[in-house]
């Protein structure tokens, strides 16, 4: 990896008081973003009548009300139902669409997106529909928002290794439209070894390795998602702070860890914000990143997942500020010279906020 540029000297220069316009207007890439949990209820309604599909829910209003979790299950069990209602192309596009929009207004510029195409396919949807939906909004994003974006396909993790390798070789077709894979849903019971083989086959493939650990397993998840598996970024991560040897290895090999801090609130993760590890994270050294995981589910997008950490979190001004959003570029998948345009971007947000 290559060296990170310093904090641009104007960073000194800026108060606590600017930190709410450092926040909304800093340049950001987010990368720990499931595109099926950024379907808001009043689309789900929509897309549902769109396609005569029913749902267990009377309104929006009683959808909404059914968003008290608390475990991930409580959560996947709504999300797996909301999903439903995705049957063609235009829908997968329509629901990018509208996650690009309001990602935009956030800052991001950049946008690495986990999709479930088992959620999918066990329903009788085609693996064109979805990839090829996606794919569409992704150009209309780059052409009407200048967000660049790439999808990451990720293996639901209570189903079986072979079920993945099925999925695998049914996107294969569409390889050039993916550039990683990652493993999500039910942790507890599930370690990153039970996929070995599959990652193994993954990264013969030259595809990125990405993969959901420490979330509510425990960190011996991490190591194993590291050794066996090889990930390149830790999503979630945040019981590396269990055993202190892990968080000195991820620190001494630089892995990014994808923390959703709102997500972990609302899944219990953590009783309240002020409960939080990040700060302890990034004191420690790691390569920390802030992301939204499940908008539409867990009260935000990413710049309230900002916002919320910084009101709970006094310790952290804007020289955090300027990291988290740092981190995001350098844990991203873009190229060295995309990298640095993120960065010199947001060096030129840091200076004008200094000098207004
Ligand atoms: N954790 C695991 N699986 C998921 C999540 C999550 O936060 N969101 C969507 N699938
Ligand atoms: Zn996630």
């Amino acid at each position: 990896m290559t060296t990170m540029p310093p904090p641009p000297a104007a960073l000194q220069r800026l108060p606590r008081e600017r930190l709410p316009d450092l926040l909304a207007r800093m340049p950001k890439a987010e990368l720990h973003l499931h595109i099926e949990g950024s379907l808001e209820p009043e689309l789900i309604f929509a897309l549902a009548q769109r396609n005569g599909v029913s749902l267990p829910y009377a309104s929006v209003q009683a959808l909404r009300a059914a968003y008290a979790f608390t475990d991930l299950q409580s959560f996947l069990d709504i999300y797996y139902a909301g999903a439903s209602v995705l049957l063609h192309e235009a829908d997968f596009c329509d629901m990018a669409m509208a996650y690009f929009r309001r990602a935009a207004a956030d800052g991001v510029v950049h946008a690495e997106l986990f999709f479930d195409p088992q959620t999918h396919t066990a329903r009788g949807v085609s693996m064109g529909a979805v990839i090829e939906g996606l794919a569409r909004a992704q150009a209309q994003a780059q052409r009407e928002l200048g967000i660049s974006s790439a999808l990451i396909l990720c293996f639901l993790r209570h189903l079986s290794e072979e079920d993945a390798f099925a999925t695998l070789q049914a996107a294969l077709p569409w390889r050039a439209q993916f550039i990683g894979v990652g493993l999500d849903s039910s942790e507890r019971g599930h370690p990153p070894e039970k996929f070995s083989r599959v990652f193994a086959r993954c990264r013969e493939l030259g595809l990125r390795i990405v993969a959901h650990a420490g979330e509510e397993g425990p960190p011996a998840y991490i190591r194993t998602a590291l050794d066996d598996l090889r990930v390149q970024r830790i999503d979630h991560g945040v019981r590396c702070v269990d055993d202190p040897a892990l968080v000195t290895e991820l620190v001494r090999r630089r892995v990014p860890l994808t923390v959703c801090p709102l997500s972990n609130v609302k899944l219990c993760v953590y009783r309240r914000m002020e409960d939080h590890v990040l700060p302890q994270l990034l004191s420690a050294g790691l390569c920390v990143t802030v992301n939204s995981d499940d908008p539409a589910y867990f009260g935000g997008y990413v710049l309230d997942n900002y916002r919320a950490l910084f009101a709970a979190h006094p310790t952290l001004g804007p020289r955090e500020a300027w990291q988290l959003a740092a981190n995001s570029f350098e844990a991203s998948f873009v190229d060295a010279a995309a990298r640095d345009r993120g960065l010199a971007a947001l060096a030129a947000v840091v200076e004008s906020l200094a000098s207004d």
